[in-house]
């Protein structure tokens, strides 16, 4: 990325960030999870202790009004991120040359990439993907016949030593507290804290490694543009730089979210969207630059097997009441549609959740 902009990272002007937008006034909700900490999650609401209803009252009321909320107290060491951290920044300084040996392809969606693009417009920012388990399994094609699949595994760098270790652990932990967010979430749906677990049994999660470059536009370009998270579930780190915007729903202001060192951001995506019938509703979001301090960040993705069909829950449904307001869709293909519209910039829109919507 050299110091002149290529126009290919350019927004159109509607899309940009303003100065104004960069005010943290009202913040998105930081919830206190140390009622978790140490005691199990209860099998149902109705068998909940106060102080973890009062926690599913904070977590509903942040998953209706944000789709957004950090959390603090979460269990997971400061020692595993501090590992993460300092590994991805080792990672990001060795040469292109050296980032490119372990580099995705069209078949193996895993590994280190920098030619990503959000909506068409190319995000300023490099990438490393791995997976929480291996292999992951996706579909070859995204339309149909979709019966042959690709299986792939995650691609280590040799650089820096511990890279992998760190990754691995990280990801153990992480993966623990996506479990805990999800069954906080099913119990304020109403439903058994288990009923979500059976979707993540061969869970098609990954964990990102971002790096955001100083920018020498940052009024012009983005480190992601905006958009929502597809997967179930974001558990989000990210360093002291900032620079996470998230569009308020009360009236559509950007907003961005302050670093609070070790906690984590957690947003609500489309398939718990879909999932809750629109109970709940994933944000956008975006992240924007700036021209002194690169930023890093490390996104969980948590998604469910690929082989799953997303649909709204039938206990939420009600013919009369509460019809369905999405048809179902395959996981697998739906991913593998985005992945494709990521890696080439394509002429079209590319996938989003609303192309399922019923008509009404
Ligand atoms: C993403 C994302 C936010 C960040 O990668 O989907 O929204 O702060 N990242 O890096
Ligand atoms: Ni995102």
């Amino acid at each position: 990325m050299g110091s002149v902009m290529d126009p290919a990272f350019v927004q159109a002007p509607e899309h940009r960030p303003k100065p104004t937008d960069t005010e943290e006034a009202v913040g998105i909700p930081i919830i206190d999870l140390s009622p978790i900490l140490h005691s199990p999650i209860p099998a149902c609401a109705g068998a909940a202790p106060p102080a973890i209803s009062g926690l599913l009252v904070e977590v509903e009321a942040a998953c209706q009004e944000w789709g957004f909320f950090q959390v603090i107290n979460h269990g997971v060491p400061a020692e595993l991120l501090d590992n993460i951290l300092a590994a991805s920044t080792g990672f990001f300084a060795l040469s292109v040359e050296e980032k490119r040996q372990v580099k995705r392809d069209e078949v193996n969606p895993l590994g280190y990439y920098d030619m990503e693009h959000t909506k068409n417009v190319r995000d300023w920012k490099e990438v490393f993907d791995f997976v929480v388990e291996e292999p992951v399994v996706f579909p070859v094609l995204a339309k149909p016949p979709a019966n042959e699949f690709d299986s792939s595994m995650n691609r280590w760098p040799e650089y820096p030593p511990g890279f992998k270790e760190a990754c691995e652990k990280y990801a153990k932990a992480t993966n623990e507290l996506a479990f805990k967010i999800l069954e906080l979430i099913a119990l304020t749906l109403g439903l058994p804290a288990k009923r979500l677990n059976g979707f993540f049994k061969d869970q098609s999660s990954f964990i990102r490694l971002n790096h955001y470059p100083p920018c020498p536009s940052p009024h012009l370009a983005l480190g992601v543009g905006r958009h929502k998270d597809s997967g179930a579930l974001t558990i989000l780190a990210q360093d002291d730089v900032g620079g996470l915007d998230v569009k308020r729903r009360s009236d559509g202001e950007w907003i961005r979210v302050k670093p609070i060192p070790n906690s984590y951001i957690i947003n609500v995506g489309d398939i718990i969207q879909v999932w809750s019938n629109d109970k709940y509703e994933s944000a956008e979001h975006r992240v924007s630059l700036n021209s002194e301090r690169e930023r890093f960040s490390i996104p969980f993705f948590f998604n469910p097997a690929h082989y799953v069909e997303v649909q709204p829950l039938e206990e939420l449904i009600d013919e009369k009441k509460s019809p369905a307001k999405y048809n179902a869709y395959n996981w697998g293909k739906f991913l593998k549609t985005r992945k494709y519209s990521n890696f080439k910039k394509l002429e079209v829109e590319n996938i989003q959740v609303y192309h399922f919507r019923k008509a009404v």
